[in-house]
């Protein structure tokens, strides 16, 4: 939580840069995902790597290695599915145990790299220093050196938890933003609730601000039915049992891997009234959250390996979402009706919008009273 409060700045810094640059494009309609997309990136970014994430380079190589990571992770791998020496075999044959390894070897050095500059002595950042805390690598870096004999925390799990935050940061926020803007655009009467909404507790001023947020229950509900309809990690992340179990009168032997699909829970006719239909209200009286104690709907997961990242990935989308509802009224491209909004979806580790929405937004201002 404390790192979420710190993260305000550079959200506020990242959101003022994307309004700066929506302002610019006349009437013009954008691809609005990519801006999304670039705003969410500078966040997680400077979360994790702190003020080297700005340089040019660092970045561009960075999410090349992480876009060939994901497109391997997502690739079909017959060992999965025939665990054993067979199932090896083939894998080798087609070439995949060999890129696996060209590129295990291609983020690992990457890596690695990041964590020698981080811990060159000339750097001059030493462990409780206030002027290293700024971001993930060097907290992680202190815990590591500073447990000592423990080792509970080694070298290979902070470069683990460098790479996931990356994996499961970035795309899902703004993947549900897109989402979020595509269901809105073509459910008008919503759109303009939920920026009335915004406008009126907002009032006068150049762009919401954090402490507005609390005010905001429909844009809540907008984000939450947004979520169920289209959770981004769409089957979670795959689980081995442990031991023999029981679930809804299956036996399920140990050491098998269970895949859990949030998107047809969200959808489940036996939960949910009219599942298909975007319908934020039904919210209203409703308890049900995202916080992982509502198995009715689980677009971040439940139980121990529920998202580390729930409380930063809502405070970005609804933060963001709140600024782009606030500043600019938008509108379909001409000719184009909201019903002609295709809603296809394609993904694999995440599944997001196959055709990016093209809007066209006009900069708003609140006439003086
Ligand atoms: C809308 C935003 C987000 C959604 C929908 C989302 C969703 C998820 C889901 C479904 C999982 C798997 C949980 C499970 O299987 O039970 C996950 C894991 C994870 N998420 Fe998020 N996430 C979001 C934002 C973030 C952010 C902002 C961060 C960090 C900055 C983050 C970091 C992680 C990490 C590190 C894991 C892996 C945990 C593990 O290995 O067990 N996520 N996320």
């Amino acid at each position: 939580m404390r790192r979420v409060q710190a993260a305000r700045f550079t959200r506020g810094a990242q959101v003022d840069k994307l309004i700066e640059n929506l302002s610019c494009v006349g009437r013009n309609p954008v691809a609005i995902h990519e801006h999304i997309f670039a705003t969410v990136d500078g966040i997680v970014g400077a979360f994790a790597w702190g003020d080297t994430y700005a340089a040019e380079q660092f970045k561009d190589e960075f999410i090349h290695v992480i876009n060939e990571s994901l497109a391997l992770l997502s690739s079909f791998s017959t060992e999965d599915f025939f665990p054993g020496a067979a199932g090896r075999m083939v894998d080798r044959l087609t070439g995949l145990v060999s890129r696996r390894e060209k590129i295990f070897g291609m983020l690992d050095g990457f890596f690695e790299r990041v964590l020698d500059q981080y811990m060159d002595p000339a750097r001059g950042n030493k462990p409780g220093d206030d002027s290293s805390r700024s971001n993930l690598v060097q907290e992680l870096i202190d815990i590591w050196r500073e447990q000592g004999a423990t080792k509970h925390i080694t070298r290979d799990h902070v470069k683990a938890i460098l790479m996931d935050t990356f994996v499961g940061g970035n795309n899902t926020s703004s993947v549900t933003m897109h989402w979020a803007m595509s269901e809105l655009i073509r459910h008008p009467a919503e759109l303009k609730k939920v920026q009335d909404e915004i406008r009126g507790a907002v009032g006068d001023k150049e762009r919401v601000q954090h402490d507005d947020m609390p005010k905001l229950k429909y844009l809540r509900m907008v984000v939450k039915e947004t979520m169920r309809l289209h959770p981004p990690a769409t089957l979670l992340v795959p689980r081995l049992t442990t031991r023999q179990i029981k679930v809804g009168g299956y036996d399920i032997p140990a050491n098998m891997k269970v895949i859990v699909n949030a998107w047809a829970i969200g959808r489940d006719p036996n939960v949910w009234e009219n599942p298909e239909e975007f319908f934020p209200e039904r919210f209203q009286e409703s308890d049900i959250d995202f916080n992982g104690a509502h198995f009715e709907l689980v677009p971040f997961g439940a139980g121990r390996r529920i998202c580390p990242g729930l409380a930063m990935g809502v405070a970005n989308v609804e933060f963001i979402l709140a600024n782009l509802l606030y500043c600019f009224n938008w509108e379909l491209p001409d000719g184009v009706r909201g019903e002609d909004v295709s809603m296809e979806e394609e993904g694999s580790l995440t599944f997001h919008k196959k055709i990016p929405l093209m809007v066209v937004p006009t900069r708003f201002r609140m006439s003086p009273k």
